[in-house]
């Protein structure tokens, strides 16, 4: 199939969202960009900034930070012009399928169950970690084999229930409809964004700055790993092109949700990094929550709760756009066939992806009830970084191949910026353990033996 004819098709899928028993068209730029924020924010910084901080950049947390949003501003560049040409769920599942084929969309749809559906559970497991420590500050206590998996540890876990629990209650609020769950993000994206603000006021106030002084304790090739365990604290921004097809203009607003919300968090890490390491000595920061810790150190233990509460909230609207992300890209994959047709089915009433919904979520919530949490945040980066690049490359393949296409978004200082964005990522991919690099080449090896067993056969190409 030419690549008119592909875009044709995706139009008419896209042109079925209008129709009774398509997607329903209601986001607007600004749930768009709150939607970005919603998945941005979470454990990235609620947790890792202060282990990043401690065990490999210093106070260089901050360069970090800039390193990493650099590379995703990169990203989402070219992201925002394939979604302004190509306004359907799937993201860069559906890019890939436009530009490079069948075979590539498959790998890049496979690869970014890594990215959507692993770092669901990684997040439900951070959740339940911060829940778990607000109860026990009030003074509740849950058995350990209800709050531990058992592959986590055998001896003392069994199954972490708060995970599997939040898991399928976002879950049944996806089902019920897509303005529901804007509604209820929003409402998350406010308290997290209002902890985050109070923090770095209240928190500037009381910067010492000889706790800057080292301020590059690991050298530079601290600054860079650091870099490649923070982008943890990014992925998400690309989880706005999964909802092109609940956008109501979504040439438009689609860009504008992916840029304006990664320059809203780009900014607040780094104020939050400056005043992080500026009010406590990053030495201390080795611990699952470093703002609550830096909080208790200038004596303002009342926000202690409160920052344990907006993490909760925070890490909340992460799983909520990560697992309705994942469900669209099911969508996607399986109206092109390359996944069984039940993934395409929309709910009749609630016009949601409900059946694609409900299987992601159960399995983010095995996996999360039943899984360690180490590991799996490298190999959601990785794959992460590797859609990326796949992205930055459809740019330049468009480009050359067809010219003549309308951009309604056009990335800038092409093609400086596609392979600046290929070389950065890769980078960092090349910062990542060889155990990660492995994993991931095992995963893709498994996506094979499904397209070579099942998608080839069923393929709409076929
Ligand atoms: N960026 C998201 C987080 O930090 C995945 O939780």
């Amino acid at each position: 199939m030419s690549f008119s004819q592909q875009l044709l098709k995706r139009k008419s899928v896209a042109a079925l969202t209008n129709a009774e028993n398509g997607l329903k068209r209601t986001l607007t730029a600004k749930d768009l960009t709150i939607l970005g924020v919603g998945a941005i924010i979470g454990a990235g910084i609620f947790v890792l900034t202060g282990i990043a901080a401690a065990k490999y950049a210093g106070p260089a947390i901050v360069l970090s930070f800039v390193f990493a949003g650099i590379a995703c501003a990169l990203a989402a560049l070219c992201y925002s012009e394939l979604a302004a040409m190509i306004p359907v769920s799937g993201s860069a599942y559906s890019y890939a399928y436009a530009t490079m084929g069948e075979l590539m969309a498959w790998i890049i749809g496979w690869d970014l169950i890594l990215e959507y559906a692993l770092a669901s559970s990684t997040v439900a497991i951070g959740w339940a970690g911060y829940l778990n420590s607000f109860l026990n500050s009030i003074d509740v206590h849950l058995p350990s084999y209800l709050t531990t998996a058992y592959l986590a540890d055998p001896a003392q876990g069994f199954i972490n229930l708060p995970a599997v629990i939040i898991v399928l209650l976002l879950t049944g609020l996806l089902v019920v409809g897509i303005r529901q769950s804007a509604i209820f993000n929003f409402v998350m994206v406010l308290i997290k964004l209002a902890v985050i603000v109070v923090f770095i006021i209240a928190g500037a106030g009381h910067i010492q700055t000889e706790n800057w002084s080292n301020f590059t304790p690991f050298g530079f090739g601290g600054v860079l790993t650091g870099a490649g365990v923070i982008f943890f604290a990014y992925i998400g921004f690309d989880a706005v092109s999964t909802a092109a097809q609940e956008a109501i203009n979504p040439k438009r607003d689609v860009p504008i949700g992916i840029i304006a919300s990664l320059i809203v968090c780009t900014v607040l890490y780094i104020l939050v990094a400056g005043v992080l390491t500026g009010v406590i000595s990053y030495t201390e920061l080795n611990v699952p929550a470093p703002i609550a810790v830096a909080v208790d150190h200038i004596g303002m233990s009342w926000l202690s709760p409160i920052i344990k509460l907006a993490a909760i909230a925070g890490l909340t609207s992460v799983m909520l756009v990560l697992l309705m992300g994942q469900s669209r890209i099911f969508y996607a994959m399986a109206n092109d066939r390359l996944l069984p047709p039940l993934f395409a089915k929309i709910h009749p009433k609630f016009q949601t992806p409900h059946l694609s919904t409900i299987v992601v979520g159960f399995a983010v919530a095995l996996l999360a009830g039943f899984m360690p949490i180490e590991k799996l945040g490298e190999l959601v980066s990785i794959g992460t970084l590797f859609a990326f690049v796949l992205v930055c490359g459809g740019v330049l393949v468009l480009r050359s191949s067809h010219p003549e296409l309308p951009r309604h978004f056009k990335c800038p200082a092409v093609p400086v910026v596609p392979i600046a964005g290929i070389l950065v990522c890769l980078g960092l991919m090349a910062g990542l353990p060889l155990d990660t690099w492995v994993r991931l080449l095992v995963w893709l090896l498994i996506g094979f033996a499904i397209y070579f067993g099942y998608g080839i056969k069923h393929s709409q190409l076929r």
